[in-house]
């Protein structure tokens, strides 16, 4: 295809490999310094060079103070939209400052102070977002835990945050039940070694939650109080390269691993990412439909909007069910959003619910720009359905959560660049993103390989993992000498065009949500009848992948098949959360495997996705292949 362009991306992102510091510093022009970074790259400093070593700066002044100086102050910083509760409230860029000003006092008086942790536990409510901003005010390091884990998974953060004081709240709120958070906090809180010295829990009316005397504080009572004397928090002095949170994301093993991000770097390439990338200006309102629990919610409901001065919109809702498949377009005509950034999986549920997107008549869409897609492969039925019904462009992007901002994206800011359906086009300004081989040879164009990027990785990228520097190099940095490892295979076309095609590793991905079959198999080999399992990833037209497990009774185990199955999906659910969306299990005889032991769970996939697969030639008895096979069928998989 032609894809000569008249955008600006060719040369901006020609120029920010060329001359990297050039190009940061002056991006770096954009956001308030305490003092302004002399330095902006060290490439001595940390594991693989730091941003802006000797800036100091505060975040939230960025994300706040700085926009009512500067006369935003009454322009909405949030617009919470709660369609589950029947709220909907602004919350100026004012109100905000008051609002993070108080609860920042609050948390001093727990004795919170720069460097200490703070878990965040919370539904998408606003004061989840004031919490957030408080902790960056403070210099206060938060880790936001996704409500949808169960209590062992928050108990493994908090093992690992060690946090001062945890923040919840006494409910969550799922279309057609609510969902009990304090049950799941105070057993993590037990099953944890290190306790939180206090709890601050806001009390929901939809279903409040009793407190533990001595532990257990009412937030709108501190908050109330901090109000009624005064008292406030200013912002602290941190350094570009001190941690502003942690975020937990699946590794390839139980454990999850915790993502640091810093200050500067994240102001300097969030507040960059709102222009160059998504194409908003200050003042305008921008949606990300995710969650705060996300990486995609902390970057873009939280803090790149705010950077920019974007009204942004806090969304406890779903695409579909609350009420119907009308809710999107109803958000984005109520409050006149301009671009909305969210998983496929959202819109592949609204077009199963809505197919002729009956939904949208009536509603004021004139606003409205472009649709982002991101967190899965978009594939190309959704986006051309999106086209087609929103009559916008809609632009798949590839990120993670270690790179906290997209690595790969059509650049609308810069000017978009012609759209290759099944890409999310360009490296992004700063990525020197390449495909090579095992050997750590790049690969010609149309070859598949492991997807890198060449280090330095920009700023707003992960530094390493919490009190993990090893983790770090070894899971990210090892493999492929002088690259970032993301775990993702993939090929660039001859016009640089990069297509992701899935994960080298363990993860799957569930409704946009990165999940680890690892992390299952651990838990259902814990289940005292299972001699032994594999999970793999299936394919689901709603949520792209959910998982599927098999196990190996062990002998003499007389229950039913069917019991133990559903007793490993309750397991599941426990342990890790309803998120995981395990909900099949299949007793088998016996699992295939190489000579040499490994299971072959890429081809279980190929089969159970009717896929062609080939009989590998290391495996051990061909004849498991078709047991399995034919149980697949049984339980509706491996239908071509
Ligand atoms: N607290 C408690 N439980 C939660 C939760 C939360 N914050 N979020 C989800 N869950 C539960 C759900 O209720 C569901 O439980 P169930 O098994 O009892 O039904 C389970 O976790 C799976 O949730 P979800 O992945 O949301 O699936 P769903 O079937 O309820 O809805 C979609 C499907 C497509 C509508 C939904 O995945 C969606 O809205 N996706 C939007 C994309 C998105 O947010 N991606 C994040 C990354 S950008
Ligand atoms: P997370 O860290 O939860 O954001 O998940 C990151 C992973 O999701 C990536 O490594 C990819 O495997 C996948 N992913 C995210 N966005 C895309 C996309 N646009 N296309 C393909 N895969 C994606």
């Amino acid at each position: 295809m032609d894809t000569k362009t008249e955008s600006r991306y060719p040369e901006v992102y020609a120029r920010s490999l060329r001359d990297p510091t050039g190009f940061w510093g002056e991006q770096a022009e954009a956001i308030d310094w305490i003092e302004k970074p002399k330095t902006v790259f060290d490439p001595k400093a940390g594991i693989y060079g730091r941003w802006f070593t000797d800036g100091v700066c505060n975040t939230c002044w960025n994300a706040v103070d700085r926009h009512v100086k500067a006369g935003r102050g009454e322009q909405a910083a949030f617009i919470y939209d709660s369609p589950v509760t029947g709220q909907k409230r602004k919350i100026s860029y004012k109100e905000l400052l008051d609002e993070v000003k108080a609860f920042g006092a609050v948390l001093h008086g727990f004795g919170v102070e720069k460097g200490d942790r703070v878990i965040i536990y919370m539904p998408m409510v606003p004061e989840a977002l004031i919490a957030m901003l408080a902790c960056a005010r403070i210099g206060a390091i938060h880790s936001v835990v996704f409500g949808g884990f169960a209590a062992k998974e928050l108990a493994t953060r908090i093992d690992d945050a060690k946090p001062k004081v945890i923040l919840s709240a006494s409910c969550g709120i799922e279309p057609g039940r609510t969902v009990a958070y304090k049950p799941l906090l105070d057993e993590a809180i037990k099953l944890s070694k290190e306790k939180p010295q206090a709890v601050i829990l806001l009390q929901r009316p939809q279903q409040e939650a009793p407190m533990t005397a001595g532990r257990d504080h009412d937030w709108a009572a501190l908050r109330a109080a901090a109000i009624r004397d005064g008292k406030t928090a200013d912002c602290v002095p941190c350094l570009a390269t001190d941690p502003l949170y942690i975020i937990y994301t699946s590794g390839t093993t139980g454990v999850p691993k915790g993502v640091v991000r810093d200050h500067g770097g994240h102001l300097v390439s969030l507040n960059w990412s709102m222009k160059g990338i998504y194409g908003i200006d200050p003042g305008e309102t921008w949606w990300a439909g995710s969650d705060i629990g996300w990486v995609v919610g902390h970057s873009y409901i939280v803090y790149a909007p705010l950077f920019h001065g974007c009204s942004s919109v806090l969304y406890e809702g779903k695409p579909i069910g609350t009420p119907d498949a009308g809710a999107y377009w109803r958000v984005i005509s109520e409050h006149g959003v301009v671009s909305l950034f969210t998983a496929p999986t959202a819109f592949r549920a609204i077009k199963k619910e809505d197919p002729q997107g009956k939904f949208l008549s009536g509603k004021d869409l004139s606003k409205f720009r472009t649709l982002f897609l991101a967190g899965e492969r978009a594939d190309p039925d959704t986006i051309q359905w999106a086209e087609k019904l929103l009559k916008v462009p809609v632009i798949d992007h590839w990120w993670q959560t270690e790179s906290g901002w997209p690595m790969v994206s059509n650049p609308v800011g810069l000017g978009a660049m012609p759209v290759k359906y099944g890409s999310p086009t360009v490296a992004v300004p700063g990525y020197d993103v390449r495909v090579v081989d095992e050997q750590n040879k790049e690969v010609k164009p149309g070859t598949m390989g492991a997807v890198v990027v060449k280090l330095p990785l920009p700023p707003g990228c992960l530094p390493t993992l919490w009190h993990q520097d090893e983790r770090f190099k070894e899971s990210y940095l090892t493999e492929f000498p002088g690259y970032y490892k993301t775990s993702d295979a993939g090929y660039k076309d001859e016009d640089g065009y990069i297509f992701i095609m899935g994960r080298t590793d363990d993860i799957i991905n569930v409704a946009g949500h990165r999940l680890s079959t690892g992390g299952m198999e651990e838990v259902l080999s814990s289940h005292p009848d299972v001699a032994e399992c594999a999970v793999i990833g299936v394919a689901d037209q709603l949520k792209g992948e959910v998982p599927c497990g098999f196990i190996v009774l062990k002998a003499g185990v007389n229950k039913p098949p069917a019991e133990v199955e559903k007793e490993v999906v309750s397991l599941v659910r426990e342990r890790i959360g309803p998120v995981a969306a395990f909900k099949l299990a299949i007793v088998v005889n016996r699992l295939p495997k190489t000579r040499s032991g490994k299971i072959l769970r890429g081809t279980m996939k190929k089969i159970a996705d009717s896929q062609p697969w080939t009989m590998p030639a290391t495996i051990d008895d061909p004849a498991i292949m078709d047991e399995i096979k034919t149980s697949m069928k049984e339980r509706g998989l491996a239908a071509g």
